[in-house]
């Protein structure tokens, strides 16, 4: 069996955000390989031996429609990776890149999108509990424009207060919307994303000060292994646990799978939703993963 051709990759045009680090960086390492024509974005340096890198700040709509002018007519796949972690008085930035800057693309390259093409998001844990947020993540869904979008969060500050979840919330909640609109499903357009656990990554450092409340990135470490890895004396993934399964969702290989939200965390989140169906209902994250260590 050729492992390349069942990918599928190969001469097709790919375009990925977030390359210049962590999983993203390995998904396009492993793209490269797989003999893609990589179109890769990040705000930062890209050094991979890409077919065209782009530098560009994607939290930016100008600069986003600029990038969209140069890459391909015809795209196969295309995998929205980049992502900030949400520090207090950021909450607008992070909505704006790690969501809306990923629904605008998406939507702007649907067009050029191949019959049988794939959109596949970096999405995380941390929307875990999207369900409950569902019907307010849709309302902004609906919004046809980035102004409205912005409108939106200016006029609902306590529903972006969670910045980081939130804005994950409703990237878990476009492709549970999304996977049978008319203008993915007619085409065949499969939509997934995967949900990463604690990785250790570029974010790792900014992820530690922000989960602190007074901001130490030693203090914050700690409070991320008591919620994401004490209960199993787990371990971080490293980017390729996340990057490689990432290519392979956007491949042939998953070619009947859409609408997915795949955790890779070790089955930390089947536990959580384990304990809850069992007799810890309506608990956060920290309240359940407090109960289970
Ligand atoms: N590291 C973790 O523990 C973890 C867990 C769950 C989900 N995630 C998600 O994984 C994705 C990849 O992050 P990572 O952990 O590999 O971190 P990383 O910092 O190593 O990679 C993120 C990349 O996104 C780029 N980026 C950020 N803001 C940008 C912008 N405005 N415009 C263009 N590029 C921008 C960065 O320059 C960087 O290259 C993110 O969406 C993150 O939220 C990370």
């Amino acid at each position: 069996m050729d492992f390349k051709k069942l990918l599928g990759y190969e001469g097709k045009n790919v375009v990925i955000t977030g390359s210049a680090s962590g999983m993203s960086k390995s998904a396009t390492e492993m793209l490269i390989a797989s003999g893609a024509n990589v179109y890769a974005i990040d705000k930062n340096d890209i050094d991979l031996p890409v077919t065209k890198s782009f530098k560009a700040d994607l939290s930016d709509k100008n600069e986003i429609d600029e990038v969209i002018k140069e890459l391909p007519d015809k795209i196969d796949a295309l995998f929205l990776c980049h992502g900030i972690a949400g520090f207090p008085g950021r909450e607008l930035l992070v909505q704006k890149v790690n969501f809306l800057s990923q629904k605008y693309m998406t939507e702007k390259l649907l067009d050029r999108i191949s019959k049988h093409g794939s959109v596949t998001f970096i999405s995380s844990v941390g929307g875990f509990g999207w369900e409950q947020v569902y019907e307010k993540c849709v309302e902004l869904i609906n919004l046809p424009t980035w102004e409205d979008a912005i409108n939106w969060y200016e006029n609902h500050p306590d529903d972006i207060k969670s910045s980081y979840v939130f804005a994950k919330q409703c990237l878990e909640s476009y492709v549970t919307y999304k996977c049978m609109a008319p203008e993915f499903i007619n085409k065949r357009i499969r939509i997934n994303a995967i949900n990463p656990g604690d990785t250790t990554t570029g974010l790792t450092d900014d992820f530690n000060k922000s989960t602190s409340p007074t901001g130490d990135a030693k203090e914050g470490e700690e409070m991320i292994n008591n919620i994401f890895l004490k209960s199993w004396n787990g371990y971080a993934a490293n980017p390729k646990d996340m990057g490689y399964p990432l290519v392979l969702i956007g491949s042939d290989i998953f070619s009947y799978m859409s609408g997915q939200l795949i955790y890779i965390d070790y089955g930390l989140t089947s536990n959580w939703k384990s304990g809850a169906l069992l007799n810890k209902q309506n608990k956060s994250i920290e309240e359940i993963s407090k109960d289970n260590n």
